[in-house]
Parts: C-alpha cells; structure tokens; sequence
C-alpha cells in the first residue's frame, strides 16, 4: 500500500516508515521538517509541506496515489505547549482538520493517528486502559484529545475508519542502528541522560522529588520506538468503515526518574551526574498503560521489553553518531 506518514522525519516517523517498508508498504513523507530531518527520511520519498495546507496535502496524496494515512505531524513538547498553546492549537488541532479534509477529497479512508497517554490527565487508576476518562492538564494533551474527538466525528459522518494510537513514552533507537532519536531541543530524560553519560552536559535535572511515588520521582512506561512502530503497521490493517479503534501502546511497567538513570549508569558504565529541581508544569506523577487493548485489537507483541535493551540501542545510536 501507497502511505502517507505526516511527520515521517521525525524520531517516530522515521521509524514507522523503516516498519512499513519492511512489511512492503510504499512510505511516503509529508513533513514540514520545523522539526524533522531530511537524512532520517531513508524509506521512501520525502514531500516538504505544511500540514495546514490543504491543497498541498491533496496534490502529495494524488501524485503517490495515497491509500491510508499514519499522521504523526505535531508538535509535542509538553513544557513547550504550556508556554506556548496557540502554535498546539494551530499546528496540532488545525493541521488535522486540514488533514481530514484532503482525506476527504482525495477519497482516501484509513487513518491511523498518533495520540498520547497525556491526554489522560492524571488518571484514577493505574494502569491505564483505553476506558480510562481522558481529561488532560496540559495543552499538549488537549490538542490531541481534541483531534481524537474530531476524527470520531469524520469517522461517523464521511466513510472513514481510524485506529486511534495513544502512545507512552517512546525510547531506544532502531536495533540496526540506522536511525534513533535526535530532538532540537532535546527534552527527553533517556537522551538527555545519555549525552551526560557522553559527556555531552554536565549534568541532567530531575523534575521533582516530591511525586507520591515509590522515590518521589515520577514514573513512566517506556516502549522501545521499533515495537511502537510495529503497532503503526499492525493498525493500518485494522482501520475499518464507520469505526474508531483505541489502542494504548506501552509495556504495563513503570519506571521512576530515577530507575532509568540507574539503569542508564549501568549500561554505558558512567556516571551521570544529576540535580534535584522543582517540578516542571505539566508533568503526571505516573503514567503505566493497560496495553491489552493492544494485544487484543491489533494482536500487537512487543519485541524489546527491558529497558536496558532501550537504553542500549540509544545508546548506540548516540556514540555512533557524536
Ligand atoms: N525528566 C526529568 N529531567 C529531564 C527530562 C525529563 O526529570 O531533563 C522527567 C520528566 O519530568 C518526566 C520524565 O522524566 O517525569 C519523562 O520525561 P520526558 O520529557 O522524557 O517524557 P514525558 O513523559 O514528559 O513526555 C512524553 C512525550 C510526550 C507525551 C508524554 C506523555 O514526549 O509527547 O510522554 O506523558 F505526551
């Protein structure tokens, strides 16, 4: 199948398209590379272009003859969207209604859609199922709370079908180590980490040490960006006429701040000098996902469940590529 993936150069992006290449898809890229990158685009053919604009989306899914879409395009700094909201709306909320629409008039009706645990909010119960009621705290959150809603309500009304994909945190790099990770900013704990451990920082900081947690650090579920990826091939099958799947994709097992940079010492044998700081706005203590929605509905099997195998191929990645 011919697919387009809108933020196929970035981290996920990239990996979804060395997934679907491998299972004999056509990748083909949409991205506006504001914060992608063209070298990551290796599966498939790069289309520069702004996800708001319509007719460009049009002319991409005409030309490739495009038969379903992984939308990845956002922006997706959790810190950013707190300062930031209206470029979340814009990009995120905007970008998707566009979207939908070139879908619409191209008559292409498979969507696959990259959502978040964050639209949970701060949820009553752990692990989290895709019952759970969504009720974000942060913009970030919301917007993708608000692109799931408005694709259930295309997908009611225009003959589409959707697997809707809310995924934790994403970590590792391609075990081929043909691809991984590489943010402009970087946010993320495990990068970070590592770049200390590669003398690349001084230090990292810790955001909060007062979390109701086991040591007082939040707690997160790491899946390793190759099997998240999978779930993205898997879906594309799965999208039906009038229906909206919801998939949670993580393991089932948390981990604090603080057990990942252990872990992160462990692996590369540095150490990783760290500093307790106030908490940053926005952040959930915990987020574990139920992934049996995963399991049930997209029959999806993770290949890589140790963290340490994450943080191994991260790890690769950034000596290799520094
Ligand atoms: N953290 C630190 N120091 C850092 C970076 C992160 O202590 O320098 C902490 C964060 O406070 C958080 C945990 O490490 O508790 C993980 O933070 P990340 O930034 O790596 O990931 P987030 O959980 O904030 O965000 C990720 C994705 C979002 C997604 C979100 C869902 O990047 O797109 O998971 O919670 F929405």
């Amino acid at each position: 199948m011919q697919i387009l993936v809108t933020g196929g150069a970035g981290f996920i992006g990239s990996h979804v398209c060395k997934a679907l290449a491998k299972a004999g898809h056509v990748p083909v890229v949409f991205d506006n590379l504001s914060r992608g990158h063209a070298h990551a685009v290796r599966w498939g053919v790069l289309e520069q272009g702004d996800l708001q604009d319509q007719n460009r989306l049009v002319e991409v899914m005409q030309t490739h003859k495009i038969e379903a879409v992984i939308h990845l395009a956002a922006l997706a700094y959790v810190g950013e969207s707190v300062t930031q909201p209206d470029l979340y709306y814009q990009n995120n909320v905007l970008g998707t209604y566009a979207l939908l629409q070139a879908m619409r008039r191209c008559k292409v009706m498979r969507l696959v859609f990259s959502s978040s645990c964050a639209t949970y909010g701060l949820p009553q119960k752990q692990p989290i199922d895709t019952d759970c009621p969504q009720s974000p705290i942060n913009p970030y959150g919301r917007t993708k709370l608000i692109c799931e809603q408005m694709i259930e309500d295309f997908v009611q009304s225009f003959e589409m079908g959707s697997v809707i994909l809310r995924y934790f945190n994403a970590a590792g790099a391609d075990p081929e180590g043909e691809i991984g990770e590489n943010h402009e900013p970087e946010t993320h704990l495990l990068p970070i980490a590592l770049q200390v451990a590669a003398g690349l920082r001084t230090h990292l900081d810790v955001y909060g040490a007062d979390y109701p947690t086991a040591d007082g650090t939040c707690v997160r579920d790491y899946i390793h960006v190759s099997d998240l990826a999978a779930g993205h091939v898997l879906a594309i099958d799965r999208c039906q006429i009038n229906k909206v799947l919801k998939c949670n994709l993580g393991l089932g097992r948390g981990y604090s701040v603080n057990e990942v940079l252990d872990c992160a010492q462990r692996i590369t044998g540095r150490t990783i000098a760290r500093n307790y700081v106030s908490r940053r706005a926005g952040d959930p203590p915990i987020l574990v996902c139920d992934p049996r929605s995963s399991r049930q509905l997209l029959d999806w099997q993770p290949q890589y469940k140790e963290l340490a195998v994450m943080v191994e191929h991260a790890w690769r990645w950034l000596t290799k590529t520094n």
